[in-house]
Parts: C-alpha cells; sequence; structure tokens
C-alpha cells in the first residue's frame, strides 16, 4: 500500500495553524499515529523558505504544546516534516509551485484555514493544478459563511471540485472526548433511555462560558458575534447529540441523519419569539481571572458604537414526540466568571412526595461538564444524617479525566486523524450545516428587525440579568446560580 500522505495547509503561518493545528501534529507524530511517508505543507503569502517555516512554527507552536508533552528529539523530527510553499491563493498560477512538489500518487488532505471567502478560489485553483482526485480530502474551518446564502454558495461551489464524501466540515467540538462520550452514555447505557423524554426530563440546559475576551480576533468576531461564533455550531451541535434518535449504526451518515432531524425540527423562531425568548449581551469593564478586564467595545479593533453580542441565551424548542414541551436552554458567552461548559438534564419534579414541603426535595439532574474537567454527576436525594426525615442532594460522580491511563486526545488531533483515516461521522454534512442556518436565521433578522441592542454585563460575571430572568420566567435557574 502507497501510505503517502500529504497534509497541506492553508492559512499554515495563521493563528489556528500555529495553536492548534501544529500542536495536535505534533501529539499525533510523537505517538506514531503519523505514517513516516507524512509529509505537512504549509501555505502562506510569506516568501519563506521551508527552513524559515520551521523556525515560524519552532518559535510560535511550543507554548500551544500540552505541559509534560514536549520532547526535544521528537519535535525536531516532527519539525523536519515540515515544508513550505509561497502562494498567493488568488493567483491559480502560484498553484502549480504546489503541484511540482506532490507526487502523483498520494493522499492529500487540503486544511482551508483561512477566511471562508478564499475557500471556493482555493478549490477552484486547487483543481485547475491537478491536485484533487479522488482520494483527496478537503476540510473546511468554521464559520462556514455568514448566513444561510453566503453557507449555501461556498457547498455549492466547493461541491464543483469535491464530492460531499471527500468534505470534512470541522467543528472542533465533536472531538471533544465528552462530547463523543455523549453517545455512549446515552445509547451505551440503557438506563437513561427510557427516561431520556418529555415528560420525565423538565429541563435541557447547555451552557459555554468561556471567561477569555476577543482578545486580537475582533477583525473576524465584530462582524459575526456569539451567534454565529458559537451558538450556530457548537452549541446546536451538543443540542443535536442530547436530542436525536439513536441512529441505525455509527456509520457517519446514520449519524447525520439523526443530527440533521433535531436541526429540522428546532421550532422556528417569529419575531415575538426572539423577543421573549432569546437575549444577547456585550462585556462591560469588569475583572476576569482575578483581574481587571476592559469592555468589549474598548477592545483593539473593536468600534466604538458595536452592537456585536459576546453573550446569547435563548430557549429553544424541539418539536417531535420525545421532547414535547421540554425548553432546551442555550447559553453563551465571553469574559464569563468562569470556563465552564456542561449540558444539565433536569429531570421532572416527583409527582407527590411523601416527605412534605419542608423536606428540601429538588430533582434530580445529570450534570455532563465538558470543560475544565470532563465529569458525570447525577444528583440525587439522600437523607441527611439524624432524626427526622430531611433530604439532600448529594452527587454520584464519574471522573472520566482520572477513570482511565489512557491518553486523551485533543480535539484537533482526533479530529485530523479522523480525516487521515476517512471517518466523516464527527463532520457536519452539507444539509446539517444549512438546517442549522435556517433556524438561526430568523433569530438574526429579528434581532436587526427589533434593533436589539445588546445587555451590558460586567466582564467576570454570569451575562445580563434578563438571562436569569429567562430561566425564572418558569421557575428554573441556570445550575451555577442553584
Ligand atoms: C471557537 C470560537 O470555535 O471556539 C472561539 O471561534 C471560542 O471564539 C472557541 O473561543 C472555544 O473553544 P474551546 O474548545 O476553547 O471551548
Amino acid at each position: 500500500m502507497n501510505n503517502a500522505q500529504d497534509i497541506i495547509i492553508f492559512g499554515g503561518a495563521g493563528d489556528l495553524s500555529f495553536r492548534k493545528l501544529l500542536p495536535a501534529l505534533y501529539m499525533a507524530h510523537s505517538h506514531d499515529k503519523l505514517s513516516p511517508a507524512t509529509r505537512i505543507i504549509g501555505i502562506g503569502r510569506q516568501n519563506w523558505s521551508a527552513e524559515e517555516y520551521r523556525q515560524f512554527i519552532d518559535q510560535h507552536s511550543p507554548a500551544f504544546i500540552e505541559q509534560g508533552a514536549m520532547n526535544v528529539t521528537d519535535w525536531q523530527s516532527f519539525l523536519s516534516r515540515l515544508l513550505y510553499v509561497r502562494i498567493d491563493v488568488t493567483q491559480s498560477s502560484d498553484f502549480n509551485a504546489l503541484k511540482a512538489m506532490c507526487p502523483q500518487s498520494c493522499l492529500r488532505v487540503f486544511y482551508l484555514a483561512t477566511a471562508p471567502s478564499l475557500f471556493t478560489g482555493i478549490c477552484a485553483h486547487l483543481s485547475q493544478a491537478g491536485l484533487v482526485d479522488l482520494q483527496s480530502r478537503v476540510v473546511l474551518e468554521k464559520p462556514l459563511g455568514t448566513d444561510l446564502a453566503s453557507a449555501r454558495q461556498i457547498n455549492t461551489e466547493v461541491a464543483k471540485y469535491f464530492d460531499e464524501k471527500q468534505i470534512y466540515r470541522i467543528d472542533h467540538y465533536l472531538g471533544k472526548e465528552t462530547v463523543q462520550n455523549l453517545m455512549v452514555l446515552r445509547f451505551g447505557n440503557a438506563i437513561f433511555e427510557p427516561l431520556w423524554r418529555a415528560p420525565f426530563i423538565k429541563s435541557v440546559q447547555i451552557t459555554v462560558a468561556e471567561t477569555v475576551g476577543v482578545g486580537s480576533r475582533a477583525g473576524f468576531y465584530d462582524g459575526a458575534g456569539a451567534m454565529r461564533d458559537m451558538v450556530q455550531n457548537h452549541l446546536l451541535q451538543l443540542l443535536c447529540i442530547v436530542a436525536m434518535e439513536s441512529p441505525i449504526s455509527l456509520d457517519a451518515d446514520d449519524v447525520r441523519d439523526e443530527k440533521l432531524k433535531v436541526l429540522r425540527s428546532l421550532r422556528k423562531m417569529r419575531l415575538a419569539d426572539v423577543k421573549r425568548d432569546t437575549v444577547r449581551g456585550q462585556y462591560t469593564e469588569g475583572a476576569s481571572d482575578g483581574a481587571p478586564a476592559i469592555s468589549y467595545i474598548q477592545e483593539d479593533n473593536v468600534p466604538a458604537d458595536s452592537r456585536t453580542e459576546t453573550f446569547v441565551a435563548l430557549r429553544a424548542h424541539i418539536n417531535n414526540a420525545r421532547w414535547g414541551n421540554v425548553p432546551f436552554f442555550l447559553r453563551t458567552g465571553k469574559r464569563m466568571q468562569k470556563r465552564q461548559s456542561e449540558i444539565i438534564i433536569e429531570f421532572a419534579d416527583q409527582a407527590f412526595s411523601i416527605f412534605g414541603p419542608s423536606a428540601h426535595h429538588v430533582p434530580n439532574r445529570l450534570i455532563i461538564r465538558l470543560q475544565p474537567e470532563e465529569s458525570i454527576q447525577l444528583e440525587m436525594m439522600v437523607k441527611q444524617p439524624g432524626s427526622g426525615m430531611n433530604l439532600s442532594p448529594v452527587k454520584l460522580g464519574l471522573d472520566l479525566q482520572s477513570s482511565s491511563d489512557i491518553r486523551r486526545a485533543e480535539a484537533y488531533e482526533r479530529l485530523l486523524m479522523d480525516v487521515i483515516k476517512g471517518r466523516l461521522t464527527h463532520f457536519m454534512r452539507r444539509d446539517e450545516l444549512e438546517a442549522a442556518w435556517t433556524w438561526v436565521e430568523p433569530i438574526l433578522a429579528g434581532w436587526r428587525e427589533l434593533n436589539d441592542k445588546p445587555r451590558g454585563y460586567a466582564a467576570g460575571s454570569w451575562g445580563p440579568a434578563a438571562s436569569s430572568a429567562l430561566m425564572a420566567r418558569e421557575n428554573l435557574c441556570w445550575f451555577e446560580e442553584a
């Protein structure tokens, strides 16, 4: 078998490459997961030699390699896999230099870590240069478009050169260990399935809270906001895995068919729903991780009158028999109090309690924590020691981090290995992506129509008060506030 492989990274010197992709490839290399014939070819506009590119990566990437994983010998042998080609991606003739260094028979993975506006041009030029064959694969980084029309346009253009089975739309949340584990929790344990539905579940909360601000990414972020940057992809993907029916197998299309059904079942928001069921926020001055933090509009390259949201909370509804009237609360924000990503399944109240109203009976909760540490906890009622029948919640916990000695690969490493192995299960299919945009668009349009100004929230808080009010309306509260 010829296992020559080239991983060709457009945007090879960009942030994503040196912070995530190269460190992930290094981890794969140092654990012998890359075949000896794998080359990594960075593409960029800088007039660099391969040696200069290696020096750049050597300077910038080690800081992003997990502690204890750096080994000088491995790192040097990893760097020797790196090559570099200078290409202005708008110039088709520049692609000949890449063609000249690529062997005829080789698995080529093109990773497009560039602005999405460049995707279609790159694909066209690769094809014209004769670099795309039936075994080639293309990885498309998010954001894939800014709305349904632009996402469709990118998909249509890319489809001229790559078959759907060659297209890997990456959402790194699908590469996280706990997210993949969620499928096992749901479909590998008989005890949950009968209860995983209305009326046994009262509500579902999905929170992805970050403490970081926008940093140096305002150029991209100010035109996107939290809805496009996080909700349209990461949070909706989490919602799909919580809500989907059991797929008939783990084959990519079987899993993606089920996720698609969830996205299509999301109740479309009308203007009144947008007004009632969504909250946008923007961080103001405050403190984060113990240090003073500036407001969003004081960040570099953010216009002083920016109305971009750095926080979104919303109440979604899935129109199907499994989920009946169960509300799904989604929340994400930058500069929040803690870095904490979790899914809370709150089970229904007991129909009748023999312990009486003063017993502090609270509903059972399943707390699935994705970040910073991975754990699953089931909150159950037990008797408080002593006389009387007083109840208190206790957590039955599974610490996933220390439950196994097997190394837990980071999301990008896992997903890159999936691309090399041709496994599409944890990537988004075209119809899924478009269904997600179809649901998100009326919300974005609603905000525009309502001329909705984001509500301020102090950096280091849990978001605007209106976010708590969204839950309080239904006698619920966000988990961290309990
Ligand atoms: C990215 C967003 O997709 O995900 C960033 O563009 C965000 O804004 C990041 O910070 C969060 O990822 P993680 O893995 O750190 O939760």
